[in-house]
């Protein structure tokens, strides 16, 4: 649609070149109207459908550690859903360690808890996005946003996950960080 407006406010500035007035400012107006109905249309693709937006969880929460299943139920490569206050998380046991991130896919909002691993990617099941785990990170799309990570620790044979702090860097330890321990 806005190529179409371009096209028509184009044409009607050669019009304008030519003299052809009337004729300059019906494409004018055409091309107004049209460029008037192509934002109407992007508004509610982005504002309601969501089109092209991240749907993954974007909050700081947890901020401690909390428990969110039995060391028990995780079976080795395999993606297990769990919840953390109504918040999908994707728990991934993979040689000895666990590893966690968001459960809802950037894309759409996939389930990524009924998911699977490719070559220790996590996919989504419903148009294949890959995710790194230990980044978050879209491997392949059509997601162009990463994961919300989450740190994880087992205490009591209890698997408890925090959100990784996203301004973390290797040597800082940030005050909320700190607090929580
Ligand atoms: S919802 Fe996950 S790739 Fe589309």
């Amino acid at each position: 649609m806005n190529g179409t407006a371009l096209a028509l406010y184009t044409w009607s500035l050669s019009d304008r070149k030519l003299g052809r007035a009337a004729r300059a400012r019906a494409s004018a107006a055409a091309g107004y109207a049209i460029t008037l109905a192509s934002a109407y249309l992007g508004g509610v693709l982005s504002y309601r459908y969501r089109l092209d937006t991240d749907h993954s969880d974007r909050s700081n929460e947890p901020r401690r550690f909390v428990p969110v299943a039995d060391e028990s139920e995780l079976v080795d490569g395999q993606p297990v859903g769990v919840d953390v206050d109504g918040v999908p998380l994707v728990l991934v046991a993979t040689d000895g360690a666990v590893r966690a991130v968001g459960g809802r896919c950037p894309h759409m909002g996939g389930p990524l808890g009924e998911g699977w691993l490719h070559r220790g990617e996590l996919v989504c099941p419903w148009h294949g996005s890959r995710f790194h785990l230990d980044t978050g990170e879209p491997a392949q799309g059509p997601s162009t946003a990463p994961l919300p990570c989450y740190e994880t620790r087992t205490r009591d044979g209890r698997v408890e996950v925090r959100r990784r702090a996203r301004w973390r860097t290797p040597t800082a330890i940030t005050s909320v960080e700190e607090a929580s321990r």
